[in-house]
């Protein structure tokens, strides 16, 4: 499928209605067959948000990204692009939008800057504008020094943000991104999203992105929209969304000089539901507000001339929150427990 029909006319502006929201989704299906891969999904995106769908391989979230930015037609349902039906209106939604794919799709024989100004020129960037453009994005994506560089001699992460850049080179209002860091070490995983939301703050760009890594949609999202087995689950903020989800939170603390009521001192403790003694002098304590119940207990600690031996506190994340709406983990469960030691001298306060 051409990107633009032949009828159309390449321009850099993308000459959209201002008002209203950036994305709506309005109850689209994909069905292959009679396989159903997004089922009857709704949501709209905000201008200006950093939006996110969450979910494990094979859950839709491609097959979603496809169809909203005029790749594939959806079987029912439509998509609206700043104000423009990809059905009806494609070639106006495509000069308002930057894609993102799934696959690198950078030409690896072209310099770092051939790539980009090929996009420039297929959009029709104006020849004035085209270098300063450029010149801008390889300054965001850091990749001013490469500029000349061939793009096969980039690593995954620079030739990831060469395609940030490329994909920014028209000036779009939304920009899609289908899972941008996976494979991605942790470093240059972090530099891509410290990347995409300072060039979301200077353009004022709309953000969809699709991630599986539950950290990412965490940090990085305004919203999330919880996407399993073509069916959305669930959609809010993640501090909502991890706020949805009852009593999750567990400290597991180790303590010197206990009384031997401290058992019943820690139940007296507000939001705590269950405490635990699980080996000498440790104990393991269910509350619903981890982060309240954690201060007290050190002021408990304090006022009781206890002393803390060691301390952890595991936070409800969005792991949590993926199994209670869809009753699985997403992946194998990562680390997320914040430790605090304190060493075990004599006099030491927490
Ligand atoms: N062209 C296709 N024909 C048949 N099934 C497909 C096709 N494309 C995707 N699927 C299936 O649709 C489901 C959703 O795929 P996809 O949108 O790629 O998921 P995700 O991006 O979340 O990993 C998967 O089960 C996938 O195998
Ligand atoms: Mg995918």
């Amino acid at each position: 499928m051409s990107w633009f029909s032949p009828k159309s006319k390449p321009s850099a502006s993308c000459d959209a209605p201002a008002s209203g929201d950036a994305i709506v989704v309005d109850h689209i299906t994909k069905k292959y067959g009679d396989f159903t891969a997004v089922d009857d999904v709704s949501f709209n995106v905000h201008q200006g948000e950093i939006f996110g769908l969450l979910g494990p391989n094979g859950a839709g979230k491609s097959t979603l990204i496809r169809m909203m930015t005029t790749l594939l037609p959806a079987t029912s349902g439509r998509a609206v692009i700043n104000g423009f039906d990809v059905a009806k209106e494609p070639d106006s939604a495509r000069h308002c939008m930057g894609v993102i794919p799934q696959a690198l799709t950078s030409d690896i024989d072209l310099t770092v800057e051939e790539n980009l100004s090929i996009y420039a020129k297929l959009y029709g960037v104006p020849a004035a504008d085209r270098k300063r453009n450029i010149d801008e994005l390889l300054k965001t994506v850091d990749l001013l020094k490469w500029r000349h560089a061939q793009t096969k001699t980039l690593s995954g992460g620079m030739r990831r943000r060469l395609e940030i850049a490329r994909g920014l080179v028209h000036s779009p209002k939304i920009f899609f991104l289908d899972e941008p860091t996976t494979g991605l070490d942790p470093v240059s995983r972090v530099a891509v999203w410290e990347m995409l939301t300072e060039i979301k703050n200077r353009r004022a760009l709309t953000i969809l992105i699709t991630t599986h890594y539950m950290d990412e949609a965490d940090r990085l999202c305004d919203r999330v929209a919880i996407v399993d087995h073509g069916k959305l689950v669930a959609l809010d903020s993640p501090m909502a969304l991890k706020a949805s989800v009852p009593g999750t939170n567990v400290i597991e603390a180790q303590f010197l000089n206990a009384p031997a009521v401290w058992h019943e001192e820690l139940g007296k403790l507000e939001d705590v539901t269950s405490v635990q003694p699980v080996g000498a002098d440790m104990y393991r304590i269910l509350s619903s507000n981890g982060t309240k119940t954690t201060t007290e207990l050190v002021e408990l600690a304090v006022r009781s001339n206890v002393q803390i031996k060691s301390l952890s506190v595991q936070n409800t994340t969005l792991d949590d929150v993926f199994v209670h709406y869809t009753g699985r983990q997403l992946r194998d469960e990562q680390v997320k427990a914040y430790n605090f030691v304190m060493p075990d001298r004599p006099g030491m306060r927490p």
